[in-house]
């Protein structure tokens, strides 16, 4: 059954470790996502954009997937389906499929209509028991045709978005969606302390997961970040371990042509990059 990411975050920000949310696009993404979770015995957020919610035929039809892999592969460890960086609307249209998360995105408003419309989802998310993600200060980069400068948040903005009761919030700190630029100055470990430092026990969330070192990871959770974003470095496993697939001419061997097989490598490369980030975020064995 799926949960609410509000325990497993409470969990994780009191044990000094991050859950990470791992980006779904189709069938063979959520079974290694949920079977490494699984194996790792962690806890794990599946995160769907909106172009990812429509590639897959809308909300119902992964609310209906999910649910079927959760029964069918015997996954015992909680697991949260989350809309990803959504509009109002798309939080609306999530909420009624039956998401036990979701993220409303309103860093683009200005901080009052942003304040008006989380007041609302706090009040529906609340009512059934769904977890609310929101953010402040735009995350930099594209995702989805969302595009962010990669500001850092005002901590006094966030401590108002967090007073209205959401379950976590994303504060940008100078990190980015997709590959990290060479001159990429770091996370600003300053805004993240002032953050933590205004909004207390609130989970924070730390999106643009792909190519941040290590020790900025274990620093930021150290500073209160209990959910880490990855979508990139999937992408980025899968691609790359499907051409060398194909360049290998393996697909046209025997029944290689057998989609089952071609998909296969870069599931297999998708369960080893969910395993590392899991093994480094510290969630092994939290479940
Ligand atoms: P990356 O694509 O940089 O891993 O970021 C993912 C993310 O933050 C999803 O919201």
């Amino acid at each position: 059954m799926l949960v609410s990411a509000k325990e497993m975050l409470i969990k994780a920000k009191e044990g000094h470790y991050a859950v990470g949310q791992f980006n779904i696009n189709n069938l063979e993404w959520t079974k290694a996502i949920l079977l490494t979770a699984q194996e790792c015995n962690s806890p794990v957020i599946l995160g769907v954009s909106e172009g990812a919610g429509k590639y897959m035929c809308g909300y119902n039809t992964i609310v209906g997937m999910v649910n079927g892999m959760l029964e069918t592969l015997g996954i015992t460890v909680p697991v949260a389906l989350h809309l990803d960086h959504g509009s109002y609307e798309g939080a609306l249209k999530c909420i009624e499929a039956g998401f036990s998360s979701v993220m409303f995105d309103g860093s683009h408003y200005p901080i009052a209509e942003n304040i008006a419309k989380t007041t609302e989802l706090v009040k529906l998310t609340g009512e059934k028991g769904i977890s609310l993600e929101a953010e402040v200060g735009a995350i930099g980069g594209e995702e989805d045709g969302v595009i962010g400068a990669g500001e850092c948040a005002d901590p006094n903005e966030c401590k108002m978005i967090a007073d209205l009761g959401v379950t976590m919030l994303a504060a940008g700190i100078g990190n980015i969606h997709g590959k990290y630029p060479a001159n990429w100055p770091g996370l600003s470990f300053e805004t993240l302390q002032a953050v933590s430092e205004k909004v207390g026990k609130m989970p924070l969330v730390l999106h643009g997961g792909t190519g941040i070192p290590a020790d900025q990871i274990k620093k930021a959770i150290s500073l209160g970040v209990s959910k880490i974003n990855v979508n990139t470095e999937c992408q980025l496993a899968f691609a790359e371990a499907t051409r060398k697939y194909i360049e290998a001419g393996k697909d046209l061997e025997g029944k290689g042509f057998d989609p089952r097989k071609l998909l296969a490598p870069g599931t297999e490369a998708i369960k080893a990059t969910v395993k590392e980030k899991m093994e480094l975020f510290g969630s092994v064995g939290m479940a």
